[in-house]
């Protein structure tokens, strides 16, 4: 199966991807993970998009589409996939449709701007796994610690609330468009479905609903 999760910054992506993948037993891709990787290795694309990263704003288009494609090639995407951040921009979108790479569910999470500023300040990621944590609704096990590994846990430069209100602003101006898009793909009979789900429930209410929306 090939599924998008389409939300604003903290709306749990990242969360429930991890989930759905373990289910379904597809790799997430999140474009987000890939970029901060790149940006920690120090490789000639992580220095070309720190500095937006940073900032709250997006990577441009060729950069990102020329990684998807390149990743969806690998042997585990073959039974499908988890675009966790991707695509952001209908130029994205549109790429793929170009492609021909049929998508089967796009799940738009929605969340209100407030509470995803109150998220995002207590946010603390593994930034190894991309395994994402809350100090409050979702803390790990020992205090500042990854349940698995053990290893610190850090938060995210781009997670001031500063920074948050840009990528907030950047998604209902770039990627909330994308609902639209895929409304309209799905009355075109191109298989792909379309569902939107409250994402301001509890963390396992939400995965519950997913699940439903998968097995639908
Ligand atoms: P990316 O990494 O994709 O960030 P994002 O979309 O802004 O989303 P987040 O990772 O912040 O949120 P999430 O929805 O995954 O939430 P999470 O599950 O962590 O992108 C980062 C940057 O990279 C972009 O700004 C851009 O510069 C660049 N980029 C990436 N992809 C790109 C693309 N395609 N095109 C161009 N540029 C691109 O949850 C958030 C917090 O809330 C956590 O602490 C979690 O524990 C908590 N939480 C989750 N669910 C719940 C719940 N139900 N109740 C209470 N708390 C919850
Ligand atoms: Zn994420």
């Amino acid at each position: 199966m090939r599924i998008i999760l389409l939300g604003a910054p903290g709306a749990g992506k990242g969360t429930q991807a991890q989930f759905i993948t373990t289910e379904l037993n597809i790799p997430q891709i999140s474009t987000g993970d890939m970029l901060r990787a790149a940006v920690k290795a120090g490789t000639p694309l992580g220095r070309k998009v720190e500095d937006v990263m940073n900032s709250g704003g997006l990577v441009t288009d060729e950069i990102i589409i020329a990684l998807v494609k390149e990743r969806i090639t690998q042997p585990d995407c073959a039974n499908g996939f988890l675009f966790d951040g991707f695509p952001r921009t209908i130029p994205q979108a549109q790429a793929m449709v170009d492609a021909g790479i049929d998508i089967d569910r796009v799940i738009e999470i929605r969340v209100a701007d407030e509470e995803i500023v109150a998220r995002l300040s207590g946010r603390r990621v593994h930034p190894d796994s991309g395994r994402v944590y809350h100090l409050e609704h979702q803390p790990p096990k020992t205090p500042g610690k990854d349940d698995v590994t053990g290893e610190a846990l850090v938060q995210r430069d781009d997670d001031k609330e500063e920074t948050v209100r840009k990528r907030l602003s950047v998604y209902h101006e770039q990627t909330q468009p994308l609902v639209q898009f895929y409304k309209s793909l799905e009355e075109k009979n191109t298989g792909v479905k379309l569902v939107s789900i409250d994402g301001q429930a509890d963390v396992q209410k939400i995965r519950n609903r997913l699940a439903e929306v998968l097995n639908a």
